[in-house]
């Protein structure tokens, strides 16, 4: 698919762009180690403080809100890995986020990121989800250190985390999901295209990727077409409609509390 190779471009331009950009960062001075040790000190008793309520006379420890930014940055930590594919987990990441997604179905309202039920079998081992253990796995020392989040609000933001992270648009994202508690959940086989299609999709002689059917379509195709040139001519155009598409399918058949709006996460760069 075009996004795949994409985002492949745009993720090796970002690596570069990250290396550099970190490359002139100066060394903090002792000088001002101390006062930022006791401002950290300081710091951390206050917000001890405000998470901490009598109630009934029994101190009770209230819960500290999840921060979405601290959990992005850490998902854009783990991206980049010279031992993996060609560096990095991006690509498998937000194939992970929409593959868990595009489990929808509108007819009985079913599938969808809600419930993260790609962790049982069989979801995990249908065809079309070949493959994507090595970004649940990857994945999972963010849960690890924000055990509050439910796999399914990760699996979705790091679809989030990885697009931004290439240079893509922003998307808006929020939390809600939650997550299944068996296989019992899991959706039907042949909801999403089968990856089995797409296992030689390089050519083995020139390493240029092939096109796929679907991308062929874009190009034989009349209405796909119009968009292609369109997109083409246009990348504010195409980022506005990726967003809003992309924002669109992560929330199928989610129930979002009211209250809970979409946020605006910050690349890291
Ligand atoms: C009709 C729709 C689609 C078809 C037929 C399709 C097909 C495929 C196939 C066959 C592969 C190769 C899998 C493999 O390596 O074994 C692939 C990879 C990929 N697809 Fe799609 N796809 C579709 C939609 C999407 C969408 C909507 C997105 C994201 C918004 C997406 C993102 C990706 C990414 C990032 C990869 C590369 C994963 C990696 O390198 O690890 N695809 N797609």
């Amino acid at each position: 698919m075009f996004t795949r190779q994409l985002l492949r471009n745009n993720a090796l331009f970002r690596v570069n762009l990250r290396k550099f950009s970190t490359q002139n960062t100066p060394k903090p001075t002792k000088s001002k180690a101390v006062p930022l040790a006791f401002l950290t000190f300081t710091g951390l008793g206050a917000a001890s403080y405000f998470y901490y309520q009598q109630s009934d006379s029994k101190p009770t420890f209230l819960k500290k809100p999840l921060n979405y930014q601290e959990v992005y940055n850490k998902i854009a930590d783990i991206l980049e890995d010279v031992d993996y594919d060609d560096g990095s987990y991006g690509p498998v990441f937000l194939r992970l986020a929409w593959h868990a997604a595009g489990t929808y179905d509108l007819n009985t309202n079913t599938g969808g990121s809600n419930g993260s039920t790609m962790r049982f079998n069989p979801e995990s081992s249908h065809g079309a989800n070949a493959g994507l253990k090595i970004a649940r796995d990857r994945l999972e020392q963010v849960k690890k250190e924000f055990p509050a989040i439910t796999h399914a609000d990760l699996w979705s933001l790091a679809g989030v985390v990885a697009i931004q992270e290439a240079g893509g648009p922003i998307i808006k994202w929020r939390p809600g999901r939650k997550d299944a508690d068996s296989e019992t959940a899991c959706t039907p086989d042949g909801r999403l295209p089968d990856a089995a299609l797409g296992q030689d999709h390089e050519d083995k002689a020139t390493k240029e990727l092939m096109m796929l059917p679907a991308d062929l379509a874009f190009i034989n195709d009349k209405k796909f077409k119009s968009f292609v040139t369109l997109y083409a001519k246009d990348e504010k155009k195409f980022f506005e409609d990726f967003a809003y598409s992309f924002q669109k399918l992560e929330e199928l058949g989610v129930p979002f509390d009211e209250n809970t709006k979409p946020m605006v996460l910050k690349p890291t760069f």
